[in-house]
């Protein structure tokens, strides 16, 4: 058989992983969540729910895609031959590609920003709610831009690991992190952005409930991108040193910094102008943020201006990042199970999510009143079926196949790298606790609380 790309470094295997969880979700649905579910308690619940489940969650999807070598589905397979578990393979990238023909619509808004910005409109228009209405409820200019985005994806992955996915997430991932520093220090220097912060770090334990907590999980699995087949194809180009804990810990660290960053940035700009709401939904970024730039720099536009740009060049390299982590398992999968070339199979998922991704775009407009199943537009229901059911579920079902079903000689071996790291024992006995005992029941827990009315 012929031998299977691995990535170059270790310092690359960090990078693809962040850039994977590193994404809209950190920038645009985080701080969303966060304002709406009451600032500082949530974040605290968050970071919790990251520790506890995330960190162990992630290791355990690295375990089966660096021990199989395989994209998701066969990985299980071969696991668990003969098994039900292979539809967990499945799962994953069937979620993959639903996740990434919804999400490229959300890119695709941020390449539009991107675009008004560097032409000065962004910090000029005179209505941004009505801006982005008329910008997203249009019939062409969404599905232009969530092709646009998917091709760009396209030119990535069609290059290969490391020549494509390693190469520019290498080039992406310091300058998304340098930008988030930049934008930090400037939405602290804002004059009054002392509220927002206060916002952001006075916990308001009233707010927390069931609700809550499920939010916080499903941002957390979601932010992770754990759950899901893309860990899994990622760790299966991982080299035999990778550490999987240091780098599922690693990732966790990166991903919650810039999501809490993002927060840093966000709130305290929104503070300052004091005439919107943290609590915007998740127009924020579209529509609040917009009316920030203006407002906060009347006197120096060149700065709003700058600011603008940066801000939504940030946005789109954390979206481009994450959704080639989204490409890669369903493209893996038809050319390790169909015996596509690389360069058909990249095309066979772009084009489809093109397709499904135009019907998404085209849920705010043309299509509004298209509801399926629950009532929901197919936008919302595709976000609705991957974040609050297929990534819990996933999770569920991760924790249950590590914890359970495989042996524990095969998890140990791959945590320490066929025994050549040493860890000390409490380290083995928290990771299966976790991943045995607190991941399924959290889980459960959640949901079983959800569903009771
Ligand atoms: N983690 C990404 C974000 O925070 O935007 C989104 C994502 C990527 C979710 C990959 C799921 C996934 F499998």
């Amino acid at each position: 058989m012929e031998k299977r790309a691995t990535f170059g470094s270790k310092l690359g295997i960090i990078l693809v992983s962040a850039g994977s969880a590193v994404g809209l979700g950190n920038v645009w649905r985080f701080p969303t969540e966060v304002g709406a579910n009451g600032g500082a308690a949530f974040i605290l619940v968050y970071i919790l729910c990251v520790i506890l489940l995330g960190v162990p969650l992630m290791t355990a999807e690295f375990i089966v895609g660096r021990n199989t070598h395989q994209n998701p589905f066969d990985a299980y397979r071969t696991l668990a031959p003969g098994t039900a578990w292979v539809f967990q393979g499945g799962m994953g990238v069937f979620a993959a590609w639903f996740i990434l023909s919804y999400y490229s619509v959300v890119a695709g808004w941020t390449l539009q920003y991107l675009i008004s910005a560097v032409m000065g409109r962004v910090t000029t228009m005179s209505d941004s709610a009505a801006y982005f209405t008329e910008f997203t409820q249009s019939a062409w200019m969404p599905v232009v831009m969530t092709a646009v985005v998917l091709l760009m994806s396209h030119w990535v992955i069609v290059r290969g690991v490391q020549a494509g996915i390693e190469k520019y997430s290498k080039l992406m991932m310091p300058l998304l992190l340098l930008i988030i520093a930049v934008l930090v220090v400037g939405s602290f220097a804002m004059p009054g952005s002392s509220d927002g912060l206060r916002f952001l770090l006075k916990p308001d334990f009233s707010k927390l409930d069931g609700g809550v907590l499920l939010s916080a999980m499903g941002q957390a699995f979601f932010s992770l991108s754990v759950g899901m087949g893309c860990l899994c194809t990622y760790a299966s180009y991982f080299t035999d040193d990778a550490r999987l804990l240091k780098t599922a810990g690693s990732v966790a660290l990166i991903d919650t910094m810039v999501a809490v960053m993002s927060g840093f940035i966000i709130f305290p700009a929104v503070f300052s102008v004091q005439t919107v709401a943290p609590d915007a939904g998740p127009g924020l970024v579209f529509i609040t943020l917009p009316s920030v730039f203006q407002m906060a720099f009347e006197n120096v536009p060149l700065v709003g201006w700058f600011f603008a740009v940066m801000f939504y060049l940030l946005l789109l390299l954390a979206a481009l990042t994450s959704m080639m982590s989204l490409h890669e398992p369903v493209t893996a999968l038809f050319i390790e199970r169909f015996r596509l070339s690389r360069r058909t199979a990249t095309s066979v998922v772009t084009l489809s999510c093109i397709a499904l991704g135009t019907v998404c775009a085209l849920s705010f407009g043309p299509l509004k009143d298209v509801r399926f199943l629950f009532g929901l537009t197919f936008f919302d229901f595709f976000d609705f079926l991957s974040a609050k059911i297929i990534m819990p579920l996933g999770g569920f079902l991760l924790s249950i196949f590590v914890g359970w079903y495989l042996p524990r000689n095969l998890v140990i071996k791959e945590l320490t790298n066929n025994h050549k790291l040493r860890f000390p024992r409490w380290l083995f006995v928290s990771f299966f606790f976790l991943i045995r005992w607190v991941a399924p029941l959290a889980i459960m827990a959640i949901f079983i609380n959800e569903l009771l009315p």
